[in-house]
């Protein structure tokens, strides 16, 4: 593997919850394909999630389970440095450090903050407040140039190319500056089953809002029979009419790899039941072997566990080089670990 002239992606995701269609076509989808082209690093940011209290024994299913839908998707030791986030201890380092390049003022209007504080009102914790620090040290540490994210991460990519920026100002030139990639296709946008108008999130109430990556075909093909649609009864690409059937759309050419031209040609003379049916079954066809490969991985936590850690030693190396750079350019003694 030659990264040598290849941009870095870095992208993460916490370890709570279970993925959605959504995460996975939004997503991990995109992650898989940009293996190749680019030296990638996909990390799974457990630190993050402690800003919201966790059970000890869960947060550890939790964090292996999302490590092994990674590799069930596609993402592939042997091409990109997978890893957990606590296991790199320089993230915490250096979101000290980019903490103090931080405004309080920046990060209060961060629009994740201010949600997350009224939905988590009781823990309001100073982790919370500090999380964009962290997510920047995650991406500034890698030398990263593009970090693929949801719309509702481009606030805090901001704020982390202003940080680098003010850094770079401040001292010498140590960080790159990274741009986001913010998926902008159909397959970015899929829609909650039930309020289409909504994005699909893992945290809907209702089951049968969101199809998670390990549903059972079956229960797959019941959600999508239930979706809500219209009673218009023509299937017609119109988003703001017509949501339910724009998203049934939208999720079939995702998954089947067409165009919106092909979905209308192949169903315009339709029922609403044959495009959720065949939605349905598009899907299935990419899931199912996607569960084959999660149970395998699975059930064999030492071999996922020694493909974390080495993925940790690579990522380390790498962050410890920045580290040598950060603590230089800010006059202080040299690190004590070990270069290779
Ligand atoms: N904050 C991101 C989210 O909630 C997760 C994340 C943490 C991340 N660190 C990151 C994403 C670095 C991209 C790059 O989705």
């Amino acid at each position: 593997m030659s990264a040598a002239n290849k941009q870095t992606v870095f992208s993460g995701a916490q370890p709570t919850g279970q993925l959605t269609l959504g995460n996975y076509l939004g997503a991990l989808k995109n992650w898989v394909a940009m293996q190749d082209e680019y030296d990638c690093i996909f990390c799974v940011v457990d630190l993050h999630a402690l800003t919201v209290r966790q059970d000890p024994k869960a947060l550890t299913e939790q964090i292996y389970d999302l490590a092994a839908v990674y590799l069930a998707c596609g993402l592939d030791p042997d091409k990109s440095t997978i890893f957990v986030q606590s296991q790199v201890p320089a993230h915490a380092e250096l979101a000290w450090i980019l903490s103090t390049f931080t405004q309080m003022g920046e990060l209060e209007r961060m629009t994740q903050f201010k949600d997350k504080s009224l939905r988590h009102r009781n823990n309001i914790n100073a982790g919370l407040f500090t999380y964009p620090t962290l997510m920047a040290a995650d991406i500034l540490l890698y030398n990263t140039h593009k970090v693929p994210v949801g719309a509702d991460q481009k606030q805090h990519l901001e704020l982390t190319r202003d940080v680098a920026v003010r850094f770079n100002g401040a001292f010498k030139p140590v960080f790159e500056v990274p741009d986001p990639l913010i998926a902008t296709t159909g397959s970015a946008r899929v829609k909650d089953l039930q309020e289409p108008n909504k994005k699909m999130s893992k945290s809907a109430e209702s089951d049968l809002a969101k199809v998670m990556l390990l549903d059972e075909p079956k229960a797959i093909i019941k959600k999508f029979k239930k979706a809500v649609t219209d009673s218009k009864g023509v299937i017609e690409y119109d988003e703001e009419n017509q949501p339910g059937v724009a998203n049934l759309l939208n999720i079939w050419c995702a998954a089947t790899n067409n165009t919106l031209h092909t979905a209308l040609d192949h169903f315009s003379h339709n029922m609403y039941g044959k495009l959720k049916v065949e939605s349905a079954e598009a899907v299935n066809a990419i899931l199912t072997p996607v569960q084959e490969r999660y149970k395998e991985i699975s059930s064999d936590r030492g071999e996922l566990q020694r493909i974390l850690s080495q993925g940790a030693i690579a990522a380390e190396q790498r962050a410890e080089e920045m580290m040598v750079k950060v603590v230089d350019a800010l006059g202080m003694p040299p690190r004590l670990r070990k270069q290779k």
